[in-house]
């Protein structure tokens, strides 16, 4: 997700700009720009930082009371000069800045260059601004309808503003599927544009939330909200209430909290627009480009560090099911000073966030040294990791801020269940009509997640009641053993309180002897083709006093006489459970981090992206 301000009044754009910019960068900052209007069109733009910006600018013609800016989190096109927003059209009298994701982008600039545009960036959002110049070009339209006109042929989510220097009384703003807020300004035909409230909140408490489908349009200070289809609306314009920081956690306490929260939002966007639930077809380019080669791999080999490497573990169940592939999963540290034996027909997978974790960029260096093929399964475009491999998947989880990786997790899985499902079809491992299955499965995760938050109450009482353990153990068995190791990584890491993840079935062969009651233990116990067994690992642990949390599948009631507390969790087919299942367990490790007053968002010794040994 990337940071939008814009502004149309009598100040000095540029500074309001730069400043909102700037409380915009947790939405992503790999590159940002302006563009200003004062008679003309002036834009600057640079990858990197904010602060990068205003130095490349720096000397140069920044007036104008209009304008606006840009600060990017690239999901199309590699963090460049080249892809920073402002884009311009083809002759550069219009500019545009986007947040979002224009799916089929790719037909409408095959369409464009037939007509005669040029291009200079890989982004969707400069086919959008060439094709509003087109369509003026081609027609009688106003500026504004010309914008309306080709808003209707996107196919995706956008938050847009966009200038014409032939326009100057213009600015116009849109929103579909990405968060626009408007700012009503001093009533001297003053107005604010921005991602979120942060921005805007320092000059006015008065906001619009445009609604998905309506377009703002400021023409001589005056402004008119339209529907994309052109019905006049009448704007609700409501107070702000929250404070500054409140706003930039989006109303959360905690990064970590919001992003917990977004899962339903950023699992979609895993997934959006890379498969047809209806004909089991895949859109994935690793998938299409390497085909071939992914058909006739012996091995995969996932790696990775902390959760991106539970990440893995579960990947390990999806490939050995659906695709019948042969799979190691390693500690990205351990793999890099061994001297693994690799073949050409392996497949080495990387997995992270950052992309920039040192371990795991040693071990891919390794695995290309010795011939093997390096995919990457990335959140973060344009990193190293992608940079080093052959090919690979973004995750597009958006921005995760907070030390403990929670959406990039279900991200992650999300991403690697689409390739464990498309390599099991260039094997031939599975019918079209399970993949599509899988798939219809997967569409569901999303309102399964809401569901699973809902236990949020529920989960806030359990952690008061044992946020004071010293010990915590978490036990799950099959596709829900690296469940039980995240859920049990999350607690440590930021509240600090000792816990172990463990195969159910292991118990027995030590951990049982920790059990007393004192000792919190968290069962995953959906329905499962084990969990039979697993109600026999909780029976150990009760026959020794041990409190028991189980997560069961909603509507199963057969462990309430057994288990201390059970959370009831949205039932869904095996392979994709530690999607949903993983949700109470980072909820539980928040709220019993937040109630020992931990620094929840960066907790102690730890740093998001390790990027030394
Ligand atoms: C997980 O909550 C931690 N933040 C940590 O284990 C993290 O997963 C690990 O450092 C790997 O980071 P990466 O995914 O960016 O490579």
């Amino acid at each position: 997700m990337c940071g939008i301000v814009a502004y149309i009044g009598h100040r000095d754009a540029f500074d309001i700009i730069v400043k909102g910019l700037k409380r915009l960068e947790y939405r992503g900052y790999d590159s940002a720009g302006v563009a200003l209007m004062n008679g003309d069109l002036r834009v600057y733009k640079s990858q990197g930082k904010v602060s990068d910006l205003e130095a490349i600018s720096e000397g140069k013609d920044r007036s104008g009371s209009t304008g606006m800016g840009h600060t990017r989190w690239a999901t199309h096109g590699a963090p460049n000069n080249e892809n920073a927003h402002p884009h311009v059209s083809q002759s550069g009298d219009i500019s545009i800045i986007h947040n979002g994701i224009i799916e089929n982008y790719a037909t409408l600039k095959e369409g464009l260059i037939q007509r005669g545009h040029n291009f200079s960036s890989d982004t969707d959002t400069e086919v959008l601004v060439h094709l509003v110049e087109d369509i003026m070009d081609h027609s009688k339209l106003s500026f504004a309808d010309a914008v309306r006109s080709a808003l209707k042929q996107v196919i995706g989510a956008y938050a847009i503003v966009i200038l014409s220097k032939n326009h100057p009384e213009h600015l116009i703003a849109a929103r579909k599927g990405s968060p626009l807020v408007i700012g009503i300004g001093d009533g001297r035909g003053e107005y604010f544009f921005a991602s979120d409230a942060t921005p805007i909140v320092e000059y006015t408490k008065k906001v619009i939330y445009l609604k998905d489908g309506e377009i703002a349009i400021v023409e001589n200070q005056e402004m008119i909200i339209k529907t994309i289809e052109n019905v006049v609306q009448t704007p609700y314009i409501q107070e702000l209430e929250m404070n500054l920081e409140q706003l930039e956690k989006g109303g959360y306490p905690h990064f970590m909290l919001k992003e917990i929260y977004e899962q339903p939002k950023s699992i979609f966007d895993s997934y959006r627009g890379r498969f047809d639930s209806a004909t089991g077809e895949f859109h994935m380019r690793s998938i299409e480009e390497f085909g071939a080669k992914l058909k006739d791999i012996k091995r995969l080999i996932l790696v990775g560090c902390g959760t991106s490497w539970h990440a893995g573990l579960v990947a390990e169940y999806l490939f050995e099911d659906f695709a019948r592939l042969p799979v190691e999963v390693e500690y990205a540290s351990e793999f890099r000073y061994r001297n693994p034996v690799l073949y050409s027909d392996d497949l080495v997978l990387a997995i992270s966030q950052s992309g920039e974790t040192a371990d795991t960029l040693a071990a891919m260096d390794l695995a290309k040294r010795k011939s093997a093929t390096v995919f990457g399964v990335c959140n973060v475009v344009g990193s190293s990791i992608p940079r080093l491999s052959d090919a690979g998947a973004y995750t597009h989880a958006g921005p995760e801020i907070g030390v403990a990786s929670t959406k990039a997790f279900t991200s992650q899985v999300t991403v690697l269940t689409l390739l464990a499902l498309g390599i099991a079809k260039l094997r031939g491992a599975m019918s079209i009509d399970k993949i599509a299955g899988v798939m219809q499965e997967l569409e569901q995760i999303p309102e399964k997640i809401e569901k699973a938050l809902s236990l949020n109450d529920e989960i806030v009482k359990l952690s008061e009641k044992y946020k004071d353990s010293r010990n915590f153990l978490y036990l799950g068995r099959g596709y829900n053993f690296p469940v039980a190791l995240e859920g049990a990584l999350k607690l440590k890491e930021i509240s600090y309180i000792h816990a172990e993840g463990y195969p159910a079935a292991e118990m027995k062969h030590g951990p049982i002897a920790l059990i007393d009651e004192n000792m919190p233990v968290v069962v995953v116990a959906t329905n499962s083709e084990h969990y039979e067994k697993v109600v026999s690992n909780i029976q150990e642990v009760k026959a020794r006093k041990g409190v028991v949390i189980a997560l069961v599948s909603e509507g199963n009631r057969m462990l309430d006489g057994l288990v201390d507390h059970v959370l009831e969790v949205p039932e869904t087919i095996e392979p994709l459970s530690p999607l949903v299942n993983t949700i109470p367990l980072q909820l539980l490790s928040y709220h019993i981090a937040v109630m020992r007053d931990c620094n929840v968002d960066q907790p102690r010794n730890l740093a998001k992206s390790v990027t030394v040994e």
